[in-house]
């Protein structure tokens, strides 16, 4: 009888449940625990996912996935991305063991480092998953962290978070604090959901996707640009950060960006409405703001 490796599959990697355990959020990339399955569906993966993106897929996009060389045959050495990436925005890919708290990612954007996942989801069901892999980080966020212009959106996503941190220092009513701070984190995942995950944006006359969740999803990225069934607006902020989403099925709404340099000029008007008070009571639902989040950043604002 043969053992199968286990490799460094999403939810069965001993190798991430024995970081987690000791409490370390950033890791190495251990190359040679991923298996000969992992690798294979790596391959598949975007093997099936590039003719999709000749066609969906914002050029921006295109040129980054081209200026990080990624192998179609091999899952990336976080090395070899950071070398091509690094020198063109500043950003680099660092391994985490999973879950990062709201705040602490965040933070990472501000300077410049993007937390990667490392595992990659089981190939006997390659379409759903609901957390993160290598595929969706690497393959669906890294080549837009090549472009200046998205990576500066980027970096103003982690000083918003900062300051809003900040901004509810000042109030010395507790369950006031809270009730703002989780306003506030709910209007700002949200923003970063119907942006840099679910993200579409104009193209000449055509519309195209950016967002991350879009482009590393095989069935989702024609769906979303093609369907009927899904609503595409041009954004508005007011509406965004008070619109609710599930994260277990395609989405039906989606909004449209005119360029990154309006997306950036969106998270300015963001950090302006927090210090207006206009972030101060979202409209409540999904997604709940979960504990880990909220402490992340009331500790980054000193109160715990
Ligand atoms: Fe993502």
């Amino acid at each position: 009888m043969t053992t199968i490796p286990i490799g460094l599959t999403t939810n069965q990697a001993p190798f991430i449940e024995q970081a987690r355990g000791q409490g370390r959020t950033f890791i190495d990339q251990p190359y040679e625990l991923y298996s000969e399955e992992n690798q294979r569906t790596w391959r598949r993966l975007y093997a099936r996912i590039r003719p999709p993106w000749r066609k969906y897929a914002n050029r921006t996009f295109l040129a980054g996935v081209e200026n990080l060389a990624l192998d179609p045959d091999a899952i990336p050495r976080l090395q070899d991305v950071n070398h091509f990436l690094a020198p063109l925005t500043g950003f680099d890919a660092r391994a985490v063991s999973g879950y990062v708290p709201a705040y602490v990612f965040f933070d990472c954007l501000r300077q410049r480092a993007f937390p990667t996942t490392i595992t990659i989801r089981n190939g006997t069901s390659l379409d759903y998953l609901p957390e993160p892999d290598i595929f969706h980080d690497i393959a669906g966020h890294v080549p837009m962290h090549t472009d200046k212009a998205f990576a500066d959106c980027l970096v103003r996503f982690g000083e918003f978070a900062r300051e809003s941190a900040r901004h509810v220092q000042g109030i010395a009513d507790e369950h006031e604090r809270l009730t703002r701070m989780e306003s506030i984190i709910r209007a700002l995942a949200r923003f970063f959901w119907f942006t840099v995950e679910f993200g579409l944006m104009r193209q000449g006359t055509q519309v195209k996707a950016y967002g991350s969740g879009l482009l590393s999803s095989f069935g989702e990225i024609e769906h979303a640009i093609d369907s009927p069934l899904v609503q595409r607006y041009p954004i508005q902020l007011e509406w965004v950060i008070n619109q609710g989403f599930e994260i277990d099925h395609y989405q039906p709404l989606l909004f449209i960006v005119e360029s990154f340099e309006h997306l950036f000029e969106l998270v300015n008007t963001l950090e302006k409405w927090l210090k207006e008070g206009r972030l101060d009571n979202v409209a409540p639902g999904e997604p709940v703001v979960n504990e880990r989040d909220l402490k992340s950043f009331l500790e980054a604002g000193g109160i715990s």
